[in-house]
C-alpha cells in the first residue's frame, strides 16, 4: 500500500429515504415503535432522523460527524455500509467488534459488494480501491463477508440481501425472524382477511358485542397460525377488557370460536402454517442452522397442534429433504408447476417464475427456492426467479420496466447452492417470454407481441430471457 491519504467520511451520502438494511429491518419488524436502535457509524445521522420521526427510538454515532456522542447498547445495531469504507482490515474488525458489543439482540450489517459497481479505472489499494474523490471502497464477496462475520463474531450470519446480513445474540430471535420471512411471502393477507368480522353486528350475541376488540384479536392470530392464541399471546390491552367485562379468557375463546372466525379460513390457515413449519425445519436442517433446537414458546405451540410432536415433525421435515436429493422430484414439481401455469420451462429445461409467484409452488420447489434465499438473502426489487435443481443452480433477475412488453434485467444474481455462494453479474437481457411467466392469457396482446419479435429476431420458442 502507498501512503494515499483516505477521506473516510467523505462516502456518507446525504439520504432522503432510509438506507436499505434500516428500510429492510423496520420491513422485516426487526425495528418498530419501542423497540431501541443504535447506528454504530451512522455517517450524517439520516436514517436516524427518519426512524426518529417514525417514532422509534434511536441514536448513533460516527468517528467523523458525531465522534463525542455515547455508544450505547441497543436492542438493535445498525453497521451500515462502514466496512467497507475501512482500508484497514484490523480495524475493520475492530469495528465489527464494537457494534457486535452493543447489540443486545440484532446486528445488522452491511457492505457494498462484488458486481454492484463497476471499477474500470479505479486504483487498486490494499484489498480494494481508491477512488477519485479519496474515499476507498472494498467490495466484498457475498461469502467472504459471512466468513468475517461468523469468524468475528461466533454467531452464523442471516442473509437479509446481497450485502447485509443479520447476527441474532438469541436463537429464539432468529427461529422466529426464520419463520416470520419465509411464511411472511405469501401469508400477508391473512390478517387483513381475519380484521373483517365474520358476521354482522345485528347478528352477534351481546357478549361478542362486549368483547369484539378481544375476539377480533383472538381470531386475528388464529387465522394467521392456524391455533388458538395462548393467554400469553394476546396483548395486554385484551386481558384489560376481559377483566373490565368479567369475562375469562376460555370464555372470550368460545366466543371466538361462535362469532369470529370463519371455519374455512381457520382450516386453510392451519394447512398453510404446516407446510410453513416443515419448509423452516426442512431449511434448518439443510443448513445446519445452529439456532434450529431452539424454537421460541410460540413455535413449539405451532409444532404441538399441527404435528403433535417434535419427533413427527422432524421426521415430516426430513421427507421434503429426501424431495430436495431427488432431482426426479424436483423436475416432476417444476412440469406441474409450469403445466397449472405458475411460470414456464426454458430452453434448458428450467423453470422461470415470478417472486411474487413462488410462494404458490409445491413444498418442495419451495424448500429449493428457500435454500437459495437463505444464502443470498431477499432481493427488494421485483425479480423473477430461474430454478435449475439439475445443476443446483438458483438464478434471481431484477427487472425495470415490468409494465414494458419486454421488460429488462441489468444484473443477476447466481446461487449456487453446491458451492454455497453468490454471484453478481453485470448481465444485461430481455424476458421475451413474459406472457408465460406471469401467467398471461392465450389471446392476450402481449402474446402475439410476442410471436412477431420472435419472428422478426429468429429468437428460439423456448428461450425466456434473451442477452441484449
Ligand atoms: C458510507 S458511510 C455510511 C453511513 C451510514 N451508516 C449510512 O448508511 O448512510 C461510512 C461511515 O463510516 C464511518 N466510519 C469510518 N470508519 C469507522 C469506524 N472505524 N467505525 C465506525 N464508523 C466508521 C465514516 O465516518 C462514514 O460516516
Amino acid at each position: 500500500m502507498t501512503g494515499a491519504t483516505v477521506h473516510r467520511h467523505r462516502t456518507a451520502m446525504v439520504r432522503h429515504t432510509l438506507s436499505q438494511p434500516m428500510s429492510l429491518a423496520v420491513r422485516h419488524r426487526m425495528v418498530r415503535p419501542g423497540v431501541t436502535v443504535f447506528d454504530y457509524g451512522c455517517g450524517q445521522g439520516d436514517d436516524l432522523r427518519a426512524l426518529g420521526a417514525a417514532g422509534v427510538e434511536a441514536v448513533g454515532w460516527d468517528p467523523h460527524f458525531a465522534p463525542e456522542a455515547p455508544r450505547h447498547d441497543a436492542e438493535i445495531v445498525n453497521l451500515g455500509f462502514v466496512l467497507n469504507v475501512i482500508e484497514d482490515p484490523v480495524e475493520r474488525v475492530g469495528a465489527l467488534k464494537g457494534a457486535w458489543a452493543l447489540a443486545t439482540r440484532v446486528l445488522v450489517v452491511s457492505v457494498m459488494i462484488v458486481g454492484a459497481v463497476p471499477v474500470d479505472g479505479l486504483r487498486r489499494f490494499g484489498d480494494g480501491y481508491l477512488t477519485a474523490r479519496g474515499t476507498f471502497q472494498k467490495y466484498f464477496q457475498q461469502a467472504e463477508l459471512k466468513a468475517m462475520l461468523y469468524q468475528v463474531t461466533g454467531v452464523e450470519p442471516v442473509a437479509l440481501a446481497p450485502g447485509i446480513f443479520a447476527l441474532f445474540r438469541s436463537p429464539e430471535d432468529e427461529q422466529d425472524f426464520l419463520l416470520e420471512r419465509r411464511r411472511g411471502r405469501r401469508a400477508s393477507t391473512w390478517t387483513y382477511r381475519a380484521d373483517r368480522p365474520a358476521r354482522t353486528a345485528a347478528e352477534r350475541p351481546q357478549l361478542a358485542d362486549r368483547i369484539a376488540k378481544a375476539i377480533g384479536a383472538i381470531a386475528s392470530f388464529a387465522l394467521e397460525r392456524g391455533r388458538l392464541p395462548h393467554p400469553d399471546e394476546v396483548p395486554s390491552d385484551v386481558h384489560d377488557l376481559l377483566a373490565v367485562e368479567r369475562v375469562s379468557f376460555t370464555r372470550a375463546i368460545e366466543a371466538s370460536h361462535d362469532a369470529g372466525i370463519d371455519a374455512k379460513l381457520y382450516a386453510r390457515a392451519a394447512s398453510e402454517r404446516r407446510e410453513d413449519l416443515l419448509v423452516h425445519q426442512a431449511l434448518n436442517i439443510l443448513n445446519r442452522s445452529h439456532t434450529a433446537a431452539r424454537p421460541s414458546p410460540a413455535m413449539v405451540r405451532d409444532i404441538r397442534q399441527h404435528f403433535g410432536s417434535q419427533q413427527q415433525f422432524g421426521e415430516q421435515a426430513l421427507e421434503y429433504l429426501h424431495a430436495l436429493a431427488d432431482p426426479q422430484r424436483t423436475v416432476t414439481a417444476m412440469q406441474r408447476a409450469s403445466d397449472a401455469g405458475l411460470g414456464t420451462i426454458d430452453e434448458d429445461g428450467r423453470l422461470v417464475i415470478d417472486s411474487e409467484r413462488v410462494a404458490q409452488l409445491e413444498g418442495v420447489l419451495r424448500c429449493y427456492v428457500g435454500c437459495a434465499l437463505y444464502l443470498s438473502g431477499d432481493i427488494e426489487q421485483e425479480h423473477i426467479v430461474r430454478l435449475d435443481p439439475l445443476r443446483r443452480r438458483t438464478t434471481l433477475f431484477p427487472l425495470t420496466g415490468r409494465r414494458q412488453p419486454f421488460p429488462k434485467t441489468l444484473t443477476s444474481i447466481t446461487i449456487d447452492l453446491k458451492r454455497q455462494d453468490v454471484i453478481v453479474r453485470n448481465d444485461p437481457r430481455i424476458l421475451v417470454r413474459k406472457a408465460d411467466v406471469f401467467g398471461m392469457g392465450r389471446r392476450s396482446r402481449q402474446r402475439s407481441a410476442e410471436v412477431e419479435h420472435r419472428a422478426a429476431t429468429g429468437i428460439g420458442e423456448a428461450k425466456v430471457l434473451a442477452k441484449t
